[in-house]
């Protein structure tokens, strides 16, 4: 059974690249580690949020809709590939932050602003219902608004990374290679839960493993396993049976959302050195983090191949430049 993909909008340039990454994997002299590029979606920097955009945007389109909300922080990765996104669409775009507004503009908050979005900060209010209100707004003047949730992690979000998995799949039958796990960074849980659904329907036969961002493994890995129950019959696909399929590692979340400690940086800083790739301080640093310590530990064999595949996030890294060297 082959899912019933729903309209999308073009955003991305993919496939995006799968390459080995040939002095990590020498360096931690453990399993072969390979990466998914899905930091070169390239929309304004890209990342995984790009994917999830040509669905929302295509239904936001759909519904007659001229004006995204969405929610985030204000580093939020998200909500400058939504800016983005609506810029490239000619929709219009307003940003609900958490709290207020920061005191200097950079990073993904500099990049929300070139692209044209209206900002607006939550301050006490709920973000949810800080985004209603401004749904209200724009309504009053004319427009009509399309809300996308947290992360874009609904059954639109993790579609795109159901068709994502087929896409890799292309690949590696291209490449002849097989891979025994995904490392993926986890956090709204709406990319996990479209690979786990995604290797389900293209047999994707190795192992899938969030790192829990910011969340406890048990939370976590319902919502994931809620949102690709969902996904799932939103394709026509009913029912299947992919709670096995997801794994989520949550002994990296300790220190809290956008934390960085020694382990982010010293990940960054060693795919850096070694391989003049750029993680990010929030999601990709500590995911990676997570491998190199796993690595470490022992948990995967020098037989085995791991792929990491990058979400991107770098603009975040210029908000960090004190925690980071
Ligand atoms: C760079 C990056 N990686 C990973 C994630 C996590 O993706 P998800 O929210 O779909 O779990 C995010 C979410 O904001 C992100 O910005």
């Amino acid at each position: 059974m082959r899912p019933n993909y729903p309209p999308r909008l073009p955003l991305a340039f993919l496939p995006t690249p799968l390459h080995l990454l040939e002095r990590l994997s020498a360096h931690l002299n453990g399993p072969e580690i390979w990466i998914k590029r899905d930091d070169m979606t390239g929309l304004a920097s890209g990342g995984n949020k790009t994917r999830k955009l040509e669905f929302l945007l295509a239904a936001a389109q759909a519904q007659g809709c001229d004006y995204v909300i969405t929610v985030g922080g204000t580093q939020s990765n998200h909500c400058r590939q939504t800016a983005a996104a609506a810029a490239r669409y000619g929709m219009g775009c307003g940003l609900v932050f958490s709290g207020e507004k920061p005191s200097q503009t950079q990073g993904n908050y500099l990049l929300d602003q070139l692209c044209g979005a209206h900002l607006y900060w939550a301050g006490e209010m709920e973000r949810g219902a800080m985004a209603q209100e401004v749904a209200r707004q724009v309504t009053a003047i004319g427009r009509k608004p399309f809300i996308i949730p947290l992360g874009g992690s609904n059954v639109l979000g993790a579609t795109s990374y159901v068709a994502a998995m087929q896409e890799l799949m292309l690949q590696l039958e291209k490449e002849r290679l097989n891979l025994d796990f995904i490392v993926i960074a986890s956090s709204s849980g709406g990319t996990q839960a479209g690979m786990a659904l995604g290797a389900h329907v293209y047999d994707f036969r190795g192992r899938i493993l969030g790192i829990a961002i910011d969340s406890s493994a048990e939370t976590l890995t319902a919502q994931v396993g809620a949102l690709a129950t969902a996904t799932s019959t939103h394709l026509g696909l009913g029912l299947q049976p992919i709670a096995d399929r997801i794994e989520v590692n949550d002994e990296y979340s300790e220190p809290g959302y956008g934390v960085v400690t020694q382990i982010e940086r010293e990940a960054i800083q060693m795919v850096a050195q070694k391989e003049g790739i750029l993680l990010d301080p929030v999601y990709t640093g500590r995911a990676m983090a997570g491998l190199i310590d796993l690595i470490r530990w022992g948990a995967f064999t020098r037989r085995q191949r791991i792929l990491f595949w990058h979400t991107g996030g770098l603009p975040a890294l210029f908000a960090y430049p004190n925690e980071l060297v």
